[in-house]
């Protein structure tokens, strides 16, 4: 059990920084490169403990993966039926991408495979990814009807589905459209609003056709992956976000953050920004692969409150807890709704994110679906649990810049699972 301190409140942000690579793609580009007929490189991939379970899961599948240098990562793939049954439990740890769309690779499968992975992945719904699956023919046991870990799958022949999601979430339909790719037939997912889209851009970059009307995606069965890919990795927007609020409300602050990924599917965190008042400027716009890319220019600046809901919602999930905490600076109310998915984050990060904010004084009330913040109220420094969850972590610190006394982070060690080194880069700009 690690702790972490913010002493006292930051005088000035500023300087050049190069977030890791982005945790989705990273995971990504382990799966289909495992299943690709052929080499897959990649650059810039996230050596966190969440990606590094993906790439254990596919060793144990015997899938061979160097690492050649530091954030290099060269996946030797043999195709779909090169996966061999697993002679040991695939441990996940606290990585709800890595069990979801394993599922759905799994699927397809002819072996018997068991998932597990830590406290918090045995309490996340897996139903949302069993159910649809099972109509496609695979067998999945686990408890309460095969809604939580450890799982158990048996995977074999598949038949398309068209299926409708409940639920907007890019790893229900990424699973959804791994399992197609390996049916007999078409596979069509609907969503209530579209999801992160970088498994379809990556599956285009594998040779795959993945077509998209709006909120569907479509794939057809039997498709192979071809292999001999080069995947460039950007900045996860979902790292840069503490850094982005940061800097708007430490005063005086102006941060150039190198290289980061802009998937409009991803940016929604930019439009709040904007709609707040905040000063971020998109510069040097490029295209890695089918991903976008910039640098982002922030500077501090006064911020109004904001309404945060619907179709953004999917559009900026994992920055809530952070955006929450810039709320508390903001002029008058901010309301976040629609945003029920956080209950079944890594934590309920409705609750855990209002306990917080409110020991650090602020006027927070927590709703079924999201939060109800009146700013601007000062804070002040506070014994902050992460419960195991990075993003809490990560956000409480951001939270600790700007509050008077000292913030103590207690199991400062969650935030290994996305951002290793995440306060020591934030010291090297405290000025
Ligand atoms: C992710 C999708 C999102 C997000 C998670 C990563 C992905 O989850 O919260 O951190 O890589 O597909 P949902 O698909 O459950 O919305």
């Amino acid at each position: 059990m690690t702790e972490l301190h913010v002493e006292e409140a930051a005088k000035s942000l500023a300087g050049t920084v190069r977030v890791p690579g982005d945790k989705s793609i990273s995971h990504r580009a382990i799966m289909l490169g495992s299943v690709a007929d052929g080499p897959t490189r990649i650059h810039g991939f996230l050596v966190a403990e969440d990606c590094l379970r993906t790439v254990d899961c596919f060793r144990k599948m015997g899938v061979a993966i160097s690492q050649p240098s530091a954030d290099e990562v060269v996946v030797d793939g043999k195709g779909w039926e090169g996966l061999r049954e697993p002679d040991a439990v695939l441990d996940v740890g606290n990585s709800g991408t890595t069990i979801r769309l394993l599922l759905g690779i799994l699927a397809g499968r002819p072996f018997h495979s068991v998932i597990q992975g830590d406290a918090s992945i045995a309490r996340r719904p897996m139903k949302r990814v069993v159910k649809p699956l099972r109509e496609m023919g695979a067998h999945i046991d686990g408890r309460q009807e095969g809604n939580y870990a450890p799982l158990a799958v048996r995977g074999g022949r598949l038949t398309g589905i068209e299926y409708t999601s409940p639920v907007a979430s890019a790893q229900v339909k990424s699973a959804i459209l791994l399992a197609g790719l390996q049916a007999t037939g078409k596979t069509m997912v609907h969503e209530p609003c579209p999801s992160r889209d970088h498994t379809e851009r990556m599956l285009s970059a594998f040779g795959v056709t993945v077509t998209r009307q709006g909120s569907t995606t479509i794939v057809d069965g039997m498709q192979r992956l071809q292999g001999g890919v080069q995947l460039r990795v950007p900045g996860d927007i979902s790292s840069a976000a503490y850094f982005l609020v940061a800097a708007s409300l430490v005063k005086g602050s102006s941060l150039l953050l190198k290289e980061v990924g802009i998937n409009p599917t991803r940016t929604g965190i930019l439009d709040v920004l904007q709609a707040m008042g905040g000063s971020v400027e998109i510069l040097n716009r490029q295209t890695w692969g089918d991903e976008p890319v910039a640098d982002l220019l922030v500077q501090a600046s006064d911020l109004q409150a904001t309404v945060i809901e619907g179709n953004l919602i999917p559009r900026l999930i994992d920055e809530i807890p952070v955006i929450a905490v810039l709320a508390t600076q903001a002029e008058g109310t901010t309301i976040i709704r629609d945003a029920q998915e956080l209950r079944v984050k890594e934590t309920d990060r409705i609750a855990t994110v209002s306990r917080f904010l409110k020991d650090m004084g602020a006027n927070v009330e927590p709703t079924a679906d999201g939060m109800i913040i009146h700013g601007p109220t000062p804070l002040k420094g506070a014994v902050v649990d992460t419960s195991g969850d990075h993003r809490i972590g990560m956000a409480a610190f951001v939270a600790g810049l700007i509050a008077s006394g000292r913030t103590r982070i207690c199991n400062a060690e969650a935030i290994n699972v996305s951002f290793p080194g995440f306060a020591e880069q934030f010291r090297q700009l405290l000025r």
